[in-house]
C-alpha cells in the first residue's frame, strides 16, 4: 500500500493531552524516528504547546502499539465526543484520525467481521458528528501524511457522503450506514495495484492507467466474495468511476442506470481528490474545485441537478467557514 511497515503517523491534532493511552510516541528526525514520550508518561498540553512552537504536525506510534491505541480511542469515543471541554474541531479531528486508522485495519483484512463492525461503530459516529456539527467538514480537511493519502480520502469521501445523503435523500438508518461503509471502502481495489503505479508522480502511460482502473471490478469481486458486505456497499466499489454520459469505467453503465450512491461518491470522490494536497500539486481551493467539477458536470460527467445539489451543500459549508471571524477560524484551528 506503499506506506511505511512499522510506523503509523498521528496527527498531533487528534492527539489530546491527557486522554491518551499508554502508548510512546516518536517524533521523525531526518529519517529516523526518535522517542519522544514514554508510554507511561502522559501527553500534556505543554507537550502541545511544544509540538505547535516547533510546527510539528505528527507523531509516529508504531504499527505494533496501533491496537491498544485504536481500542483506547474507539471505547472512549462516545466519552470524547460528549466532552464540553474540546471544541468541536477538536472532536472532529479525533474521530477523523481514528476514523483513518479503522479503514487502514478494514484495508488489511475486510473479511475480519471484528473489523467491518469496527467500520460500522465509526460510520455511527461520523454521522452523528457530522448531523450536529455544522463546522464538521472543516475538522476532516486536514493536513495528510501522504502515505496515507487513500485512507484519509477514504473517511472524507465517507463523511462527505454522509452529508450529502443525510440532507438530500430519506434513508433508513441501515442504509445510511451502508453508504458510509461503502464510501470508506470505494478505493479498496487499490490494493490490487503495485507501489510502483501508486507513487508515480509523472503521468501514468496508457498500461498504468489500465492497471489503475481494475481497481473498481477487483474491489468489487473480492469484497463480494468475502460475504460481509452490502448490495450499497459494492455498488458504491464497482461503480464510483462510472460517468453519467456512459463514458466511465468499469462497466460504462450511464444515467440512472448508475446506482444513486455511486453517483453521489463520485461527486464525493474527485471534491476529495482535488482539494487534498499530493506530493506532486498543491491544493485546489473549494471554489475551484466545485468551478472544475461544475465544467465536467457540464459535459456529462455527472447528474447535472445532483451536481448543483452538492454543489449548494459544499458551498454552505464553505460559506460558513469563510464568514467567520479571525477568532473563530483560530479557534476552529486548534
Ligand atoms: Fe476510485
Amino acid at each position: 500500500m506503499g506506506r511505511d511497515r512499522y510506523w503509523r503517523a498521528i496527527s498531533i491534532d487528534s492527539i489530546t493531552p491527557n486522554f491518551f493511552p499508554e502508548v510512546a510516541l516518536y517524533l521523525k528526525s531526518g529519517g529516523n524516528y526518535v522517542l519522544y514520550k514514554d508510554p507511561e508518561r502522559m501527553f500534556t498540553v505543554e507537550d502541545r504547546h511544544r509540538m505547535e512552537r516547533s510546527f510539528t504536525e505528527f507523531l509516529y506510534v508504531r504499527s505494533g502499539d496501533m491496537e491498544v491505541l485504536n481500542d483506547f480511542m474507539e471505547k472512549n469515543m462516545a466519552e470524547m465526543l460528549a466532552r464540553d471541554d474540546l471544541s468541536s474541531a477538536a472532536k472532529g479531528k479525533i474521530l477523523y484520525q481514528t476514523s483513518v486508522n479503522c479503514v487502514i485495519d478494514v484495508f488489511e483484512s475486510p473479511e475480519a467481521s471484528a473489523n467491518f463492525n469496527r467500520c460500522r461503530l465509526m460510520v455511527q459516529n461520523l454521522l452523528q458528528h457530522i448531523s450536529t456539527d455544522r463546522h464538521a467538514l472543516e475538522s476532516f480537511q486536514s493536513i495528510v501524511d501522504h502515505n496515507f493519502y487513500i485512507f484519509v480520502h477514504a473517511v472524507q469521501v465517507a463523511a462527505l457522503s454522509l452529508l450529502v445523503h443525510e440532507r438530500l435523500f430519506d434513508l433508513a438508518a441501515d442504509e445510511m450506514l451502508d453508504v458510509g461503509v461503502g464510501s470508506l471502502m470505494h478505493d479498496y481495489g487499490m490494493i490490487f495495484i503495485t507501489n510502483d503505479i501508486l507513487e508515480k508522480n509523472d503521468a501514468l502511460s496508457d498500461i498504468e492507467y489500465y492497471k489503475v482502473k481494475q481497481h473498481t471490478q477487483k474491489g468489487y469481486e473480492y469484497l463480494k466474495q468475502s460475504g460481509n458486505y452490502s448490495e450499497i456497499v459494492l455498488n458504491i466499489v464497482r461503480y464510483h468511476h462510472e460517468r453519467f454520459d456512459g463514458e466511465g469505467y468499469p462497466t460504462g453503465i450511464k444515467g440512472d442506470n448508475i446506482p444513486r450512491s455511486a453517483q453521489v461518491s463520485a461527486l464525493c470522490d474527485c471534491y476529495s481528490a482535488m482539494i487534498m494536497k499530493r506530493a506532486y500539486r498543491k491544493a485546489v481551493t473549494p471554489g475551484a474545485a466545485i468551478a472544475a467539477m461544475r465544467e465536467k458536470a457540464i459535459k456529462g460527467a455527472f447528474h447535472l441537478e445532483l451536481f448543483e445539489e452538492f454543489a449548494n451543500i459544499v458551498n454552505e459549508t464553505y460559506a460558513i467557514i469563510a464568514a467567520l471571524s479571525y477568532d473563530e477560524r483560530h479557534v476552529l484551528r486548534h
